[in-house]
């Protein structure tokens, strides 16, 4: 067993951070309060070659290892939930799926571009009536000839206005299969479709979320991951790496708010102290520190897994399940640590607490997991091997 991380990888890690602390924080305050999106941002995640992480050189890719994209989205969090979240759709949820379940002609097809950064993916599962209940979704796919007719609507679309194409789950009509779904990747300027942006939210203020709607939509049958009857297979692996990511990135939140707080706790006196002495000030952050530590074996085994070609819908439910969790306490407890001041967009720490609520609903909620988890210990639940998987590392 080796936990050394390689030489590479530190450099990933501080390309990741200089990116997240000179192109995602400068103005994100402002945009967080005005509740306003920058595309900028992905172009500039394009222009450093972050879109291409853990794609394989032959399709334009950065060529690095799963781990290393956990630890970009690691660093991009600790700056910025929004940019993070650009990683977990474009590359976890849409370019990771279409690595795994393409054919050769479609990954060349779509990679190079995707990996290039000169086009943004997204992913849509998730309907108004269809969030922990995946397989209750109705948009449906209706053959016609050599293409099909897509019908319904998409909600919580990360990149819903400016994607340019999204994998999407759709249940089959007239359809007998077991399992009668099928994912297509739709191009967003096919007519019929639209998208609308969601204001509102409680957190990721400053990344772009929203509804995408297909009328009479025709995607071609090429355009299909998988058989028909593949589609909830599909989404659930697709979700294994967008998990990935989240969980990473959860471990990011939980280090910018150890940053904060250590910061506060040495500059803040009471009593003619700096409250770092406080045990109770010592307690929160050593709580902090744990989560970071865990957080980070439970990612790199899953991005080692990753690496190896082993299935791992139990581990990175776990990683995804336990990081949240201590992310959203980490931000809690920087809240508290800051007092009245952690009540205030004048310190991040309010904007870590938002944020990090979200990662606890989607890509599988705090239930979901807590579920899976246990079905897992009981012995309900197992994980068999799977027909694809993602290429194993280093590369063909
Ligand atoms: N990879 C490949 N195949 C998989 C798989 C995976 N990760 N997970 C399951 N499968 C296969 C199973 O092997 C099984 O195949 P067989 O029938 O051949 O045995 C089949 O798929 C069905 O699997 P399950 O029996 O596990 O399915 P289930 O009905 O028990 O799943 C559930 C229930 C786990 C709760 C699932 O519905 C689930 O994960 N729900 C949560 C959905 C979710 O996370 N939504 C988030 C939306 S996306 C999002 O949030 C992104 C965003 O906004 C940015």
């Amino acid at each position: 067993m080796d936990f050394a991380l390689t030489q590479e990888h530190e450099l990933i890690r501080e390309m990741a951070y200089k990116f997240g602390q000179n192109e995602v924080l400068p103005g994100l305050a402002e945009r967080d309060r005005e509740h306003t999106s920058d595309a900028t941002m992905l172009e500039k995640m394009a222009e450093a070659g972050i879109l291409g992480m853990s794609i394989p050189e032959k399709f334009h890719g950065s060529n690095t290892d799963y781990i290393s994209l956990g630890i970009v989205c690691e660093e991009l969090e600790r700056a910025d939930t929004t940019a993070r979240v650009v990683m977990s759709v474009h590359s976890g949820l849409h370019c990771m799926t279409i690595l795994q379940w393409g054919t050769d002609e479609q990954k060349e097809r779509w990679l190079p571009a995707l990996a290039k950064g000169d086009r943004w993916g997204a992913f849509g599962l998730t309907e108004p009536n269809a969030g922990s209940d995946a397989s209750s979704l109705r948009t449906t796919a209706t053959k016609d000839g050599d293409s099909y007719i897509l019908n319904g609507e998409k909600t919580w679309i990360s990149l819903a206005d400016y994607a340019h194409q999204f994998l999407v789950i759709a249940r089959l009509a007239n359809s007998d299969l077991k399992s009668p779904f099928a994912a297509f990747i739709v191009d967003r300027n096919t007519p019929g479709f639209s998208s609308r942006a969601i204001k509102g939210k409680l957190g990721v203020r400053a990344g772009n979320t929203g509804q995408i709607f297909f009328e009479n939509m025709r995607v071609p049958a090429e355009n299909m991951l998988g058989e028909e009857g593949d589609g909830f297979k599909v989404a659930m692996s697709a979700l294994d790496h967008g998990r990935y990511t989240v969980a990473a990135g959860a471990v990011g939140i939980i280090t910018a708010c150890l940053d904060a707080s250590v910061k506060y706790a040495n500059d803040r006196t009471v009593q003619g102290e700096a409250i770092g002495k406080k045990q109770l000030v010592q307690q929160m952050i050593a709580s902090m520190a744990r989560g970071r530590d865990i957080g980070r074996l439970l990612y790199y085994q899953v991005g080692w897994m990753k690496n190896v070609g082993l299935r791992h819908t139990r581990e990175v439910s776990m990683a995804k399940w336990t990081n949240c969790e201590a992310a959203f306490d980490a931000a809690n407890k920087a809240v508290e640590i800051h007092g009245a001041y952690g009540f205030s967009d004048e310190f991040p720490v309010e904007r870590y607490f938002r944020n990090s609520r979200g990662a606890m609903i989607y890509e599988g909620t705090h239930e979901i997991h807590t579920i899976m988890q246990g079905e897992y210990a009981l012995g309900y639940r197992s994980d068999k091997p799977i027909a694809r998987n993602l290429p194993t590392y280093p590369f063909e």
